[in-house]
């Protein structure tokens, strides 16, 4: 076999009360991808964290090229020639992109910056994957700063590349891109780490998987031993509920649902000059109990649409008419959704403090909000030992679980939801899916914003295409991954 990398053996780690490793173990090889598998909340962050030194384990060894090691601060894991992309994006907010690449690399360089602009462009067209080096990162929508936050890792030109949930909101084919670099890199005698909730996804990819369950190493073997629901039977402790339980709800929808009343409409809309790609006349009309998809290439204007929708933008020319009763799961649930350093009752409270139901006169009605909180906790399976705590000591996922939670309880009239099951596990994907189908029935209007085609075809009624800023309908004909596909490319990348 070839040469072990990296080892962790026994690994545990708890943050107060939590336990969030009990015994994990990884061993990474040269010339491997490694598929990282586990639940929300199983660990795999806290994991990859230790091993690139953010965080020290309260047990268990380490070793890096054969000898332990004991890492005290991340420059010391990269100086092992580990390199993390993380889940919540380490990055300067107020920095260029360029800024933020050149800060992730070694001191003492001549002209770093001149340096890193050459690598990053040549890195960019290898695999496709690009970003405007010269924006400030708080400009970034997160598909942009993903993109950073990969490019940053490769940059370091690791021996061991760590990638947590990198794909989550990048397009199908820029997915395919960085896997076939991930590819190279193994080759070349590199070991790679990768967490990604979609199995097919990560069984195109990985030489060997590894399951975490609650903290612990449950199962490692490499794909082909083990089928799809095996490996979600190792990940969540028991059988899979039903089929919709290992991620197999995508099919496309065959049977459109009768529209109801127009609950939104767009009237010859455009934006210029907001934070996103301009509109160009943009008219829609979005009809209780229909769901309205959007699918494209991002930087083509989605994200002004979400925001629009939203009312988060205002229209420079054209009407906007919106109901009362609006949901919005915005694309970045770190930056828009939630407030870390605030516990969960009043990050519930952020968004439903306007509803008439929990006011009274100029109070609050705390207890029902308390009360609300407590119902998202538990209808959502949020994995956190009460809503005191605060959102940012929660797993990504379950940060998800919270937002996607709480809008979804307003939108009494329309939904916005912008990739509302990214860093979800198949499990709650699959739930929330059926949570949207649940709110259409009652009859809300829902726009999908999703970089997930399959997501897209599999819950919308209406399919829409954005590209260079106009909302196209995509023909009942065309409603497959290739028709679908074949029209936002025929748009334009924003940043060719
Ligand atoms: N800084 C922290 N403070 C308190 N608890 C934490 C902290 N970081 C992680 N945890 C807890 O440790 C557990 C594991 O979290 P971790 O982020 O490693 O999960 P994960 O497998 O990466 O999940 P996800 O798929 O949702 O990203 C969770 O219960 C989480 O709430
Ligand atoms: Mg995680």
């Amino acid at each position: 076999m070839s040469e072990v990398l990296a080892r962790l053996d026994g690994i545990e780690r708890r943050f107060g009360s939590v336990v969030a490793l009990d015994g994990a173990d990884l061993i990474l090889r040269a010339g491997e991808v490694h598929g990282l598998l586990g639940a929300n909340g199983a660990g795999k962050t806290t994991l990859l964290n230790v091993i690139g030194g953010m965080l020290r384990p309260d047990a268990g060894t380490i070793e890096v090229g054969g000898s332990v090691v004991s890492f005290q601060t991340p420059r010391e894991a990269w100086t092992c020639g580990i390199a993390l992309a993380h889940q919540h994006f380490a990055l300067v907010p107020a920095q260029s992109v360029l800024e933020n690449l050149a800060l992730g690399l070694a001191r003492g360089w001549a002209d770093p910056v001149r340096d890193v602009r050459a690598k990053a462009l040549k890195l960019m067209d290898r695999i496709g994957l690009r970003v405007p080096l010269d924006s400030r990162v708080d400009h970034l929508g997160v598909g942009d700063k993903q993109r950073l936050e990969i490019l940053k890792a490769l940059l370091k030109n690791p021996r061991v590349l760590v990638l947590d949930e990198p794909t989550a909101v990048l397009a199908p084919n820029e997915i395919s891109g960085l896997f076939a670099l991930l590819r190279e890199l193994a080759a070349e005698g590199r070991a790679v780490v990768l967490v990604a909730h979609k199995l097919d996804e990560v069984l195109m990819v990985a030489d060997r998987l590894t399951v975490l369950r609650a903290g612990r190493t449950v199962l490692s073997t490499v794909p082909g031993d083990y089928e799809i629901p095996d490996l979600v039977r190792a990940m969540v402790g028991a059988d899979p509920v039903d089929a919709i339980a290992i991620g197999v709800d995508v099919e496309p929808r065959s049977t459109k649902r009768e529209p109801g009343e127009s609950v939104a409409h767009l009237d010859r809309v455009s934006v210029t000059g907001g934070p996103g790609v301009d509109l160009e006349e943009v008219s829609l009309h979005v009809y209780r109990g229909q769901v309205v998809g959007v699918a494209g290439v991002e930087g083509n204007g989605q994200r002004s649409l979400a925001l629009l929708l939203a009312g988060r933008v205002s229209a420079t020319r054209g009407s906007v008419t919106l109901p009362e009763g609006l949901g919005f799961i915005p694309q970045d649930r770190s930056t828009e959704g939630l407030i870390a350093a605030f516990d969960l009752t009043d990050n519930v409270a952020l968004a439903l403090h306007r509803v008439a139901a929990y006011q009274d006169g100029p109070w609050l009605r705390w207890s029902e909000l308390t009360r609300h909180a407590e119902t998202i906790h538990e209808r959502f399976e949020v994995q956190a030992t009460s809503t005191s705590v605060l959102a940012g000591s929660l797993s990504g996922g379950n940060q998800q679980r919270v937002v996607v939670g709480r809008e979804l309880s307003i939108a009494t009239d329309l939904l916005i939801a912008e990739n509302p099951t990214r860093g979800l596990d198949v499990a709650a994907a699959a739930f929330v899916h059926d949570e949207i189908r649940r709110l259409v029935a009652t009859g809300v209007g829902v726009v999908l914003v999703s970089t997930d085609l399959d997501e897209v075809l599999a819950l919308s009624d209406r399919v829409f295409a954005m590209t260079r800023g106009r909302l196209l309908e995509v023909d009942e004909g065309q409603r497959s991954r290739e028709g679908v596909g074949a029209l936002m490319l025929g748009g334009a990348f924003a940043h060719a």
